[in-house]
Order: C-alpha cells, then sequence, then structure tokens
C-alpha cells in the first residue's frame, strides 16, 4: 500500500512521519529513512534514486561518494546545494548483503509506487520551480517510463507536479499563483563515477552543462 503522508505539517513533519514508514519491505534491513533534506523556500529539487550505502548509515541523501561528484558539479555549475532541496524517488536504501558490503539493488516499481506519496508531499510542500531528475529511475517515475536519458538529457521541458491543482490551487493572491513548474533530467552522478577514465571528464562535463541550464532558468 503506498505510504499515507499527513497533510499541513510541513518538510519536518513529513520528514518525522517518514520515520516511520512501512508502506513497503525496505525498511527493514535498512538502518533508516533518508528523507530530502534543504530549506522550505528552496526553487530547485533534485530527484535521485534511492539512498546509497552511506546515506543509509547517516540518515542524508547524497553525502557519499556520488553525493561528493554532484556537490562538485553543483558547484561549477553556479548552483549552492545549500539552496536546493534534495531528495530521492525512494527513501530507504535497498541491497544485497554480501559478507563484504551492501551491494546497490536498483528500487523496483513496487516500491517506487509505495514511496511516491512523499515525493508528492515534498512537491506540494516546495512548490519548486524547477524539479531536477538525477539519472533514469527519477526520469521514469516522474516523467515517463519511456524516457530516455540519452537522447532527451539537459531539455527543459514544462511539467505539472502530480496532484498540481489541489495541490496550489489554495493560492489566492498572485504571489501564491500557481507557477510554471519545469522539469531536467541528466546522468546520474554515480553513472559518472562508473564510467571509464578515459571518457569521465567529458561525462562529468556534461552533467555541469545540463546544471547550468538548471542554472540559467533560475537566475
Ligand atoms: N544515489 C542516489 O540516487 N541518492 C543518494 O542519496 C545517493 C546516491
Amino acid at each position: 500500500m503506498p505510504a499515507q503522508p499527513p497533510t499541513g505539517v510541513g518538510l519536518e513533519g513529513l520528514r518525522a512521519a517518514a520515520a516511520g514508514c512501512r508502506a513497503c519491505e525496505l525498511w527493514e534491513p535498512a538502518t533508516q529513512t533518508v528523507f530530502g533534506e534543504g530549506p522550505e523556500t528552496a526553487r530547485v529539487v533534485f530527484v535521485g534514486e534511492q539512498p546509497g550505502d552511506q546515506e543509509d548509515r547517516r540518515g542524508e541523501p547524497f553525502v557519499g561518494p556520488a553525493g561528493r561528484l554532484l556537490d562538485r558539479a553543483l558547484g561549477d555549475a553556479g548552483i549552492e546545494r545549500g539552496d536546493a532541496y534534495i531528495t530521492n524517488a525512494v527513501k530507504h536504501f535497498r541491497f544485497t548483503p554480501t559478507p563484504k558490503r551492501r551491494l546497490h539493488q536498483t528500487p523496483g516499481p513496487e516500491h517506487l509506487r509505495a514511496c511516491r506519496p512523499w515525493l508528492e508531499a515534498e512537491f506540494a510542500v516546495l512548490q519548486p520551480e524547477v524539479v531536477v531528475c538525477l539519472g533514469a529511475t527519477a526520469a521514469k517515475a516522474l516523467i515517463s517510463p519511456s524516457f530516455r536519458i540519452t537522447r532527451e538529457r539537459g531539455q527543459l521541458l514544462p511539467w505539472t507536479p502530480p496532484g498540481a491543482d489541489t495541490l496550489f490551487s489554495a493560492a489566492d493572491d498572485d504571489e501564491d499563483a500557481p507557477h510554471q513548474t519545469w522539469m531536467l533530467a541528466t546522468t546520474h552522478p554515480s553513472a559518472i563515477l562508473r564510467t571509464p577514465d578515459e571518457a569521465r571528464p567529458a561525462a562529468y562535463d556534461a552533467l555541469v552543462a545540463d546544471l547550468r541550464v538548471v542554472a540559467q532558468a533560475l537566475a
């Protein structure tokens, strides 16, 4: 059964509720729920796939190797990480235990479905101007199952957040009136870490180029 986030509680209330989420089985072997992080005033939201090993232990998104690469790319693109909200499509680490380490396992459609109400609740509070999908899992979940990062990355697409008609209809003055939300998908930082040495600089530059598009949209 999909998660059932409380309404009207703000990000901290959502984070507290998500800590006890049992909407799918991933909570049990995981250390903790890794909820999104960033200011409630953030104009841009980055959505990854799921927390990794270090994120699971620390309880924060994108703080492991992929997070360090993302931080560098954000800096090179002129985006302050502290101004952004960073979250994941699935908020528990899915892994296979092995004697040496916990091996990342891609979340299945059932995990994305169970966790999605948390993402929608985050969007409802944040009302972002730009949403950035980091990698195919987020892009397929939020844009379309047929979305191909290699073909369509780096493009700003008009996007309607799920449930936006009800979420944003409470606005009663111009300042709070619904605004256009833009979506952009780019490579997942982990994919860049996995790219062979000789191709990695170009892959990194392409990520920074996509993030510059985001920086321009926010300027
Ligand atoms: N990869 C993700 O998709 N999210 C994280 O938080 C860390 C690694």
